[in-house]
């Protein structure tokens, strides 16, 4: 029996614009995700955009309107943006898996985000290598570990570069990456579930500051 190898490359077209590729995208089977989930939430933003900003994967809302951080995460997020002065519509805003991975809940139809498997991050990091090798971005936000580590590797420790500029690796997965500064912070979802909001609000937006001179 053949084994399969969890992959979203046999996807991924070669030479594609962003809407050809979020047109592929929509019918990727790279990992089991697509199954239980409504749809793929593809990246969304400008080609032109200097500021690339990658969360985990889509939640709930997203799941149902098809667009990345739209939810409670997302107005976090706009809200942090808004206050630097930069426009949500100049950013390029994706995530490091595409679909929504959730467990239903116990009594009712909720579904309660379940964090991606390292096995499914990398399965669907094809695609924010082809986003960032379309978009180029001057800089990359790293929203929470799991995306930090999808691009900087397993072992990056996001307590320790939290706030901090470093560059972007040279290369993932064998493919060459664009040059790019990146910066990494904690998932705005985690401010929603702090013991204190505005705290850990004040500290999230102040690790977003240097998008603010951009
Ligand atoms: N959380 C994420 O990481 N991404 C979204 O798009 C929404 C919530
Ligand atoms: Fe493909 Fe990523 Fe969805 Fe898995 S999560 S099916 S790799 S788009």
């Amino acid at each position: 029996m053949a084994t399969t190898t969890w992959d979203a490359r046999p996807f991924v077209p070669d030479s594609a614009d962003l809407d050809e590729l979020r047109k592929a995208a929509g019918g990727c089977k790279g990992c089991d995700l697509y199954e239980a989930a409504t749809q793929t939430v593809f990246g969304a933003g400008p080609r032109t955009a200097r500021v690339l900003m990658l969360g985990e994967q889509p939640g709930d809302q997203e799941d149902k309107a098809g667009a990345p951080f739209v939810g409670p995460a997302g107005r976090v997020l706009d809200r942090a943006l808004e206050e630097l002065g930069v426009d949500r519509d100049q950013v390029y805003v994706t995530n490091a898996v595409k679909h929504f991975k959730f467990v239903p809940a116990e009594r009712g139809k909720r579904r309660i985000h379940k964090t991606p498997s390292r096995t499914e991050v990398v399965a669907c990091r094809p695609w924010l290598l082809a986003e960032l090798r379309l978009v180029r971005p001057e800089f990359v936000v790293l929203l929470g570990a799991v995306a930090a580590k999808a691009v900087m590797g397993p072992s990056f420790k996001l307590t320790e570069h939290r706030g901090k500029m470093f560059d972007l690796p040279a290369e993932l997965d064998n493919e060459p990456l664009p040059p790019a500064r990146a910066l990494a912070t904690v998932h705005p979802s985690s401010v929603l579930r702090a013991p204190d909001r505005d705290e850990a609000y004040r500290a999230f937006a102040a690790d977003l500051k240097p998008l603010a001179s951009l």
